[in-house]
């Protein structure tokens, strides 16, 4: 009764700006399509009340990818993904399109200021040990989404055909040769053949546009279904008290569960947040202003800094050193500190190799049964100190590459 009451007084909101003919279109439709009864859905599900501001980071991400494919999607009107008209057509826009240069620095803005997001919503599910059951799957897919992403990042680096970009193409491709058993034939499909070509152009496009992008979004999806299926677990703030609660307060707490909790199978106490709220207004308010001050910053640095382009690619210019974007400076740093003969299997393929692995194992590995972080060192230090040593690498790079 009381949800037909808020469904009703919903229908009232949603119509309220339309009137007459439009109302009695909009409930033609809604009887068919049930509009209503899907925002319903969206907007009234049970999610934790305290620590609401830290999980807008996952939404924040969600709008900072859809923007990447909107500005995109404008850029491929000008765009020309040949090696002869890549570069012309870029500088052309820097010069001469006003509009299509503020969309092109919120192409290179975004997708920094993306990774920085990603890369907070990951150290907070993993704070908060968001991937314990039921969520393990939903950390994995996480995983395999940041590892798209920075493969957008690095084909998106490409495609301007600049000295810059030509020059990480190779040293990516030439990379790629040492992978086992089919480094060379992985090489070939990336460059379009033995060599660097026009080819070579047309396939990182063809990966950056629809390839990356057509495996992105659908796990996207899931990792949004999964979410929704399990509930929003939030952090050990929403579980304040679990340890001593009895049997009968926690089993009377269960059955008090809005959907979609109790999510099961859970650890005693975790299934259901100790206070609910609804996703409306309440998140749905914080999660609008986090993004929108992020798409705002983007708007922002688009205007006063853009995106720059440097002279065209030179296959002759061998004495040209390409600068990584500063999300692989670690890596960049890493490869320079091994000999010449380990620099490429270990520092590619090996390291990186066991650090995704174990990102990948963590909800498998980590066997603590609470969630405040400090009650669970053994997950805690190592990875502090693998975020220190990412970030002293990066300072590392900047020192050798800048001269700082
Ligand atoms: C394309 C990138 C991604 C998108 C669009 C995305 C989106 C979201 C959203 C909207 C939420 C719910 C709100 C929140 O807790 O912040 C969420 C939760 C979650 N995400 Fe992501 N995410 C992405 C990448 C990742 C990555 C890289 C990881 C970790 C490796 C990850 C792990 C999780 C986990 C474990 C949860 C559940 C949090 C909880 O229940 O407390 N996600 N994600
Ligand atoms: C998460 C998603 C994405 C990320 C992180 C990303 C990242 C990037 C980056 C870093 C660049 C290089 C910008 C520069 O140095 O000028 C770039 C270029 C480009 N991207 Fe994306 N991109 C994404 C999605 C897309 C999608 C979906 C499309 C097409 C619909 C697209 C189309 C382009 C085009 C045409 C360029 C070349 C223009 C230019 O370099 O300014 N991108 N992208």
């Amino acid at each position: 009764m009381a949800e037909e009451l808020e469904r009703s007084v919903l229908v009232g909101r949603l119509t309220r700006p339309i009137s007459g003919l439009m109302a009695t279109t909009y409930r033609w439709v809604d009887e068919r399509l049930g509009v209503t009864d899907l925002v319903h859905q969206l907007l009234y599900e049970a999610v934790p009340r305290r620590g609401a501001w830290a999980y807008s980071l996952g939404s924040a991400t969600l709008i900072l990818i859809v923007l990447q494919i909107v500005t995109g999607m404008f850029l491929l009107w000008t765009y020309v993904p040949s090696t002869t008209e890549a570069w012309l057509s870029l500088n052309f826009i820097e010069h001469h399109d006003e509009f299509a240069a503020i969309v092109r620095g919120m192409h290179l803005w975004g997708a920094y200021i993306l990774f920085v997001v990603i890369g907070l919503h990951m150290v907070r599910t993993f704070v908060s040990g968001s991937y314990k059951k039921p969520r393990e799957l939903n950390w994995i897919v996480g995983v395999v989404l940041f590892l798209l992403v920075l493969g957008l990042g690095i084909t998106g680096a490409m495609l301007p055909w600049d000295q810059a970009a030509y020059w990480t193409a190779t040293v990516v491709t030439h990379v790629v040769d040492y992978f086992p058993i089919f480094g060379t034939q992985l090489q070939e499909i990336l460059r379009g053949g033995p060599q660097m070509g026009p080819a070579t152009l047309t396939r990182f496009f063809a990966i950056h546009i629809w390839l990356l992008p057509a495996l992105l979004v659908p796990l996207i999806g899931l990792h949004l279904i999964l979410l929704r299926r399990h509930g929003e677990h939030g952090s050990w703030v929403n579980y304040e008290g679990v340890e001593e609660e009895t049997e009968a307060e926690r089993a009377e707490r269960m059955a008090r569960a809005e959907a979609p909790y109790p999510a099961l199978p859970s650890d005693p106490g975790y299934a259901v947040p100790m206070d609910l709220d609804d996703f409306f207004p309440s998140q749905v308010f914080k999660d609008a202003l986090v993004s929108f001050g992020l798409v705002l910053l983007i708007f922002i640095m688009a205007i006063v800094i853009g995106a720059p382009i440097e002279r065209a690619a030179n296959p002759a210019a061998l004495n040209y050193v390409p600068t990584p974007e500063w999300f692989f400076l670690p890596l960049d740093q890493l490869l320079v500190q091994f000999p010449q003969a380990w620099m490429i299997p270990v520092g590619v393929f090996i390291l990186p190799g066991i650090g995704t692995t174990l990102l990948i194992l963590v909800p498998f590995l980590d066997r603590t049964p609470g969630r405040q972080p400090w009650r669970r060192p053994e997950v805690m230090v190592p990875a502090l100190f693998v975020l220190l040593f990412l970030i002293f690498e990066a300072m590392l790079a900047v020192n050798r590459l800048f001269n700082l």
